[in-house]
């Protein structure tokens, strides 16, 4: 306890003390301004164009290139047939399929329904997810039947000495 208070009348201390409240009340004030224009930054942040952003990612106008990586040589690959492999990360499982003498297509082979993994049937000329029997246009990879809403992501190959390689990832492109 300060010797101040021992005083009578205290110092600094009288019944007009309430005339402090106005200091009290500028800094409520300044303190209540900071919150607004925090508040308001938090909005401004807040409804910048990121649905616009995500949307252009998610339409594929943004294509991702990536590291080439070979697939498999052409003469492994007869017409008709499909090859397995990773792109662009170890764990992301694509397809590669041979449709005729120079065509192949490639796909990011996890269904756009709930990921199960998408096959390539020969004999039916489709691309067919077993989990909910969804499937799959394999020139486009656009859904043709079951839930999956959204074509399979497009990888763009290339062919060079012999070898086809992975470019790129084309992303949901309609
Ligand atoms: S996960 Fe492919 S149809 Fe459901």
């Amino acid at each position: 306890m300060s010797d101040k208070n021992n005083k009578i009348p205290f110092n600094e201390d009288n019944y007009t003390h309430n005339i402090e409240r106005n200091n009290e009340r500028k800094l409520d004030r300044r303190g209540f301004m900071k919150t607004l224009v925090g508040a308001a930054g938090v909005f401004a942040v807040s409804s910048l164009p990121w649905g616009a952003v995500a949307a252009k990612e998610l339409m594929g106008l943004g294509e991702k290139e990536y590291p080439h990586k070979k697939i498999t040589e052409v003469s492994k690959l007869p017409i008709g047939d499909a090859v397995e492999f990773k792109f662009p990360g170890d764990h992301d499982d694509a397809i590669l399929i041979r449709l005729s003498e120079n065509k192949y297509v490639a796909y990011q082979n996890a269904c756009t329904h709930l990921r199960c993994p998408v096959f390539w049937v020969k004999e039916q000329g489709e691309m067919i997810c077993p989990c909910h029997h969804g499937k799959f246009n394999v020139e486009t990879g656009a859904p043709t039947a079951g839930p999956p809403r959204r074509p399979l992501p497009e990888i763009q190959v290339n062919v060079e000495n012999g070898a086809i390689y992975a470019v790129r990832v084309k992303r949901y492109e309609a």
